[in-house]
């Protein structure tokens, strides 16, 4: 048998995450970074990382729950990722995704449909996250921009958008790097959890307000309205602040941006040190660029990508 290459794309959420945990819906869209992982047979076992021994229990169990005989296969493997890890840009959801798509080629000798290998992925991020919503990595498989939402565990709504990100709102859109955060995405959704616990109604009601505002983003794009648009993002932040994910560095960084544009967390977000990366819609070009090189902040611009999981060999 040879050599099974599968590469998946990293993920921004524009609006909706940790809304997206309690049945809100997000918009996603999958960007230009990837994550390539190649799987190449061998006579005796390799040694595995632990997300990788996580992914070949995760994929093991996927196939005995139908009924499907698991091979004992021996295999090597690499992965090359241009997606930054831990900072809400979906790297474990890619990851999930690509390494859950090879090996069940691997075990069945066959490809997988985008859906199997979604929902494959999807438990693969359980084990990672406890209580992920599947965003990220249904993302991941399917590219492109989605609106999903999780209506019970066994099923979701996603809908791969007909419109795009109109080019007069994306040429300005960019990542800013915050820093990893100290909480793991796990860790960021159990706070949330609690603080729903301890203060339902506010909560609720920033819920509500955030799926208001996804379903504003979908409009300003359908309707080209940048102002709307930055409006959006800028209440966005407002929300999520609220939900507790943003740390005071962050808010601080956010501040002294504020002459360029506005921006919001994007992904978990991190409330005790960084809050990962930031979307940002640059107003004042020059002006931003000049600050981020001064202040030597990573940065890149933001490209969707209409690709999702994908073969490579
Ligand atoms: C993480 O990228 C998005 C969250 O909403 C968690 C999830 O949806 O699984 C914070």
């Amino acid at each position: 048998m040879k050599q099974i290459v599968y590469s998946a794309p990293g993920k921004v959420i524009l609006s909706g995450e940790h809304a997206v945990v309690y049945g809100r819906p997000a918009l996603v869209c999958a960007i230009d970074k990837r994550l390539t992982i190649s799987i190449t047979p061998s006579k005796t076992s390799a040694p595995s990382n632990q997300g990788m021994k996580t992914v070949e229990k995760g994929v093991r169990d996927f196939l005995k729950q139908k009924k499907i005989p698991v091979p004992e296969l021996f295999f090597s493997y690499s992965v090359d990722s241009q997606i930054p890890i831990g900072r809400g840009l979906g790297s474990s959801a890619a990851f999930s995704a690509a390494a859950s798509a090879a090996l069940l080629e691997l075990y069945t000798g066959q490809e997988w449909s985008l859906e199997e290998i979604n929902n494959c992925a999807y438990k693969i991020e359980q084990v990672f996250h406890k209580n992920p919503s599947g965003v990220d990595n249904t993302a991941a498989v399917f590219g492109g921009l989605i609106y999903f939402r999780k209506e019970f565990e066994f099923l979701k709504t996603i809908s791969s958008l007909s419109l795009k990100i109109p080019s007069s709102i994306e040429q300005n859109l960019f990542l800013i790097d915050s820093g990893k955060p100290e909480e793991t995405t796990a860790q960021m959704v159990e706070n949330v959890g609690k603080l729903y616990n301890r203060k339902g109604l506010l909560i609720d009601k920033t819920l509500r307000n955030i799926e208001k505002i996804t379903k504003r983003i979908v409009v300003s794009f359908a309707k080209e309205d940048t102002v709307f648009f930055r409006k959006s993002i800028e209440d966005n932040q407002k929300e999520l602040e609220k939900l507790g994910v943003v740390s005071g560095k962050t808010k601080s960084l956010l501040k002294h941006l504020q002459p360029f544009g506005v921006g919001k967390v994007t992904g978990a977000g991190g409330t005790l040190g960084a809050s990962g990366f930031l979307l940002f819609y640059v107003e004042k070009r020059e002006r931003f660029l000049a600050f981020i090189q001064g202040k030597r902040l990573e940065s890149m611009v933001f490209h969707s990508s209409y690709l999702g999981l994908k073969k490579i060999i």
